[in-house]
């Protein structure tokens, strides 16, 4: 199988990484800067005799060099800088996503295509509209990251190992996303056993602050070996037909009461892509916060397009 990556900058060349020597498929890295993205393939290539596969990876700045790929991924645009907000990305980013999507879909008319540039939802629900794909063909990845950074909090907070807990995080990508604290264990037990109130709801804001407190410490964009390696699980899932439940940014269609709007809820990830959207009986604090989420990425896609 062939991955096809645009925008080969750190999100995006640390996917390509992971992709390649996890032995998943061969990599497409797309870019609009004339010979970086093969610069980084060459790179790439080098390492796999150390690493021991036998991935292509190519470099390119064409998309007629992407053709045939199972999987596109969208990394283009730009990261935030200290004091920005993911929206403050909006139409720039609106820009170079719908444009990406376009050409990469004329070129791999089959693919699964899986947004990561913010602000997310709306990239995703953007991409949606240029493609015209069906929505278990396109998502967002979000929700694998900011559950994985929530997990991080509670595991470093109880000191036990990372993988023993287990957390899942819905909504949009943001200060509104929807942490499920009460559905989050580590192997098994509560962490609402295991931890008091006040300190569950300080690793809730830790984690939706996760991404600014990386940008504010790194000062020259944001994380990317995270979010890469959420993003390369999702790639997995559905080029291994592993059916995995994971919260992925989907175009819902009346799902929790929303319709036509993108925002992270739990998905089963095939190799159709979203094979379903599973519907949890939330709490009405929780279906609130869903909704709210919704209705603010609403109005960014109504930003986005004024
Ligand atoms: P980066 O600046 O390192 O890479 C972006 C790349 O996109 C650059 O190489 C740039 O040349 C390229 N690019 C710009 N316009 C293009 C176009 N029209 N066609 C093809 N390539 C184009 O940024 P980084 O850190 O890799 O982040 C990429 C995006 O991913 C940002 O929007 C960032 O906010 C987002 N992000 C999203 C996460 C999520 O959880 N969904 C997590 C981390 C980053």
């Amino acid at each position: 199988p062939r991955v096809t990556i645009v925008g080969a900058g750190r999100v995006g060349s640390t996917l390509a990484q992971r992709i390649a020597e996890k032995n998943l498929a061969d990599v497409v890295l797309l870019d609009i800067i004339a010979g970086m993205p093969q610069g980084l393939a060459l790179d790439l290539m080098e390492a796999r005799g150390i690493e021991i596969h036998n991935r292509q990876i190519i470099g390119t700045n064409n998309y007629a060099d992407t053709s045939g790929s199972q999987i596109v991924v969208i990394t283009a645009g730009l990261p935030r800088k200290p004091g920005m907000s993911r929206d403050d990305l909006l139409k720039t980013n609106a820009k170079i996503v719908v444009e990406a999507a376009k050409n990469a879909i004329a070129h791999s008319p089959n693919a699964i295509f899986i947004v990561v540039t913010n602000p997310l939802d709306v990239m995703t629900y953007l991409a949606w509209q240029a493609t015209g794909l069906p929505r278990d063909r396109i998502m967002g990845m979000a929700g694998v990251l900011d559950s994985a950074r929530f997990e991080t909090f509670i595991a470093l907070e109880l000191g036990v190992l990372p993988a023993d807990v287990k957390a899942m995080v819905l909504g949009s990508h943001g200060d509104l996303m929807v942490p499920l604290s009460r559905y989050a264990t580590v192997n098994g037990i509560p962490i609402t056993e295991l931890l008091d109130a006040a300190t569950i709801e300080r690793l809730v804001e830790r984690t939706r602050n996760g991404g600014a407190e990386i940008v504010e410490l790194m000062q020259t964009g944001g994380a990317f070996f995270a979010p890469a390696s959420a993003t390369s699980v999702m790639v997995e899932s559905i080029l291994l037909n592993q059916s995995r439940l994971l919260p992925v940014a989907a175009y819902l269609q009346g799902e929790y009461g929303l319709e036509d709007v993108v925002i992270g809820v739990p998905c089963r990830l095939g190799c159709g892509g979203i094979e379903s959207v599973l519907e949890l009986n939330l709490t009405d604090g929780e279906r609130e916060g869903l909704h709210t989420s919704a209705q603010s990425v609403r109005k960014s896609i109504e930003r986005s397009q004024e």
